[in-house]
């Protein structure tokens, strides 16, 4: 079976007057395939996102969504595509049922269809028992549930979700991941954005850094740990202030050395060596801690900036 291409953007920009927020990506997503914006805030994500779903216009380049172009074919497309946006659009007057049932009504599905999709998404947010709460009593994880129901009752091909879990708890995430890792296994196409290196580590098969409106680096969430890291970082952690001169005592030991106003990151294949060549120096962090790279230091290594901050 030949790969089928979901989304295909060549020099895609987006400009707000003077602002560019998207200054010229080339993306391509395969039918079924998990895929990842990753970088900060001002990356350009949700411009990106919000053109992907055809409801804001490309100021140049080439942009194909299910091989149709959203100049011309929104309609369709926007018929065929979930759309979970970064801020919850939910009617937070109505319950959570109604919000569900109206969506669908919109879509101008008929009224029994509507009621069976709407009692099967219900079940699979985990929100049949909230079906008659008000959207305002809802919890910020529960909210993002009815969200992301509310933009598969279309049954849509591709789900596109901007920053899905920003601003929830540990627990409320991981009840997110839990669905749309579900939803991926239905063959669903997922397109995500996010400044969470975990949440693109546990969902993506493939994504991009954005920053600064660019793309910066592609890849599998492996793939660019192993290109842009070491396997290891060590963390040492020393007195305020004292971080930019103790760099200098210790950069030969590892790979690379990235200084951060609190600590350390020395990177290097064997963490531990390090650690122990830094206390042969006679220094003692006051903190040390040892572990695998992650796409933080991906991002640190491309743009010399942390994602959150
Ligand atoms: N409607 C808009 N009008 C003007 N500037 C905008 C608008 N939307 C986004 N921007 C600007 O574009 C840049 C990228 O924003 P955005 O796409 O929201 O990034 P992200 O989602 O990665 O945080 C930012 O500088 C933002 O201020
Ligand atoms: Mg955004």
């Amino acid at each position: 079976m030949s790969a089928e291409l979901m989304i295909s953007a060549r020099g895609v920009r987006k400009s707000f007057g003077e602002v560019e927020a998207v200054r010229g990506i080339d993306v391509s997503v395969q039918r079924g395939e998990a895929f990842g914006f990753l970088g900060p805030n001002g990356a350009g994500k949700s411009s990106t996102m919000r053109m992907i779903s055809a409801v804001s216009p490309v100021s140049a380049g080439e942009l194909r969504i299910l091989g149709l172009d959203p100049a011309t074919d929104g309609p369709e497309i926007r018929a065929r595509i979930g759309v979970c946006p970064q801020e919850d659009t939910l009617d937070t007057e109505l319950n959570v049922r109604e919000n569900l049932y109206v969506y669908g009504r919109y879509f101008g599905l008929p009224r029994r269809e509507v009621r069976a999709r709407v009692d099967e998404l219900l079940e699979f947010a985990q929100l049949t028992e909230k079906a008659t709460t008000v959207v305002d009593h809802l919890s910020g994880g529960m909210k993002r549930r009815l969200t992301i129901a509310r933009s598969l009752i279309n049954r849509p091909e591709i789900l596109i979700l901007d920053e899905p879990t920003t601003g929830l708890d540990p627990q409320a995430r991981h009840v997110i991941w839990d669905r749309l890792f579900r939803l991926k296994q239905q063959g669903v196409t997922l397109i995500l954005t996010t400044h969470y290196m975990d949440e693109a580590e546990q969902l993506t098969d493939r994504l991009v850094v954005m920053d600064k409106g660019r793309i910066a680096a592609e890849g599998s969430p492996l793939g660019l740990i192993e290109q842009f890291s070491t396997r290891e970082v060590a963390e040492l952690r020393f007195g305020v202030g004292q971080h930019e001169a103790l760099a200098e005592q210790v950069r030969d030991l590892a790979k690379r050395v990235e200084v951060l106003p609190d600590r350390l990151l020395m990177y290097s294949d064997d963490g531990e060596s390090v650690v122990a060549g830094v206390h042969e120096r006679g220094l003692t962090p006051l903190v040390t801690l040892v572990r695998r790279a992650t796409l933080e230091d991906v991002f640190l290594r491309l743009t010399g900036r942390t994602l959150v901050d």
